[in-house]
């Protein structure tokens, strides 16, 4: 698995240290709230792990499914969004948890659906922003890392549901989905 990485973007001890600061800003913000925390499957699931047991309130944590990609790196029409279990989040404050924000589309769509339960408040938290991709009007609150235009994978991110295992950002190299 390592030997189709390119270089690693974000190390194991930067993703502590910036998931450490996004989770002290929510401690701020949400302080004598009691958020729902909604985490995008699956790309946010180790993001979401580790930013949870940082924060300080209580909360509830949810899922939802979202999916752009079929099986590559090039996004592939209308997102799929599942709500699964989710209860109604009317008059809840919501944070949505995501890996990262591209071209927007997913988030932007899946923010009008929740919007539909008239929450009190919502916010987005992304690992990480590449904004010279966005084409939906959508920005996040809370953000680790700027990214360049690079498809990365790991710490939850994939390429074809594989990758998402690595404890760092890497690159991966073009060879592999070329
Ligand atoms: P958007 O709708 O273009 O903003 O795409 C968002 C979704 O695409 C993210 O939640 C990711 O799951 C996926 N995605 C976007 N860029 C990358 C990448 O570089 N690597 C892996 N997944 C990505
Ligand atoms: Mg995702």
């Amino acid at each position: 698995m390592l030997n189709d990485i390119e270089r690693v973007l974000i190390s194991e001890e930067e993703l502590a240290r910036k998931v450490s600061e996004a989770a002290d800003a929510i401690n701020r913000d949400f302080a004598g709230k009691e958020p729902v925390i909604v985490s995008v499957l699956r790309g946010s699931f180790v993001f979401m792990a580790d930013l949870v047991r940082k924060l300080n309130m209580k909360c509830t944590i949810e899922f939802i499914t979202a999916s752009v990609y079929k099986n590559g790196t090039a996004p592939d029409g209308k997102p799929d969004i599942g709500r699964m279990m989710l209860p109604s989040l009317k008059g809840k404050d919501v944070l949505i948890v995501e890996d990262i924000l591209d071209t927007g589309v997913t988030l932007h769509a899946l923010k009008e659906l929740l919007m539909q339960d008239e929450p009190a408040s919502l916010k987005i938290c992304t690992l990480m922003d590449k904004p010279s991709r966005r084409k939906a009007d959508i920005y996040a609150d809370y953000s680790c890392f700027e990214v360049p235009d690079e498809f990365v994978v790991g710490y939850g991110l994939d390429y074809a549901q594989k990758y998402r295992n690595l404890p760092f950002v890497g690159v991966l190299k073009p060879e592999i989905y070329e």
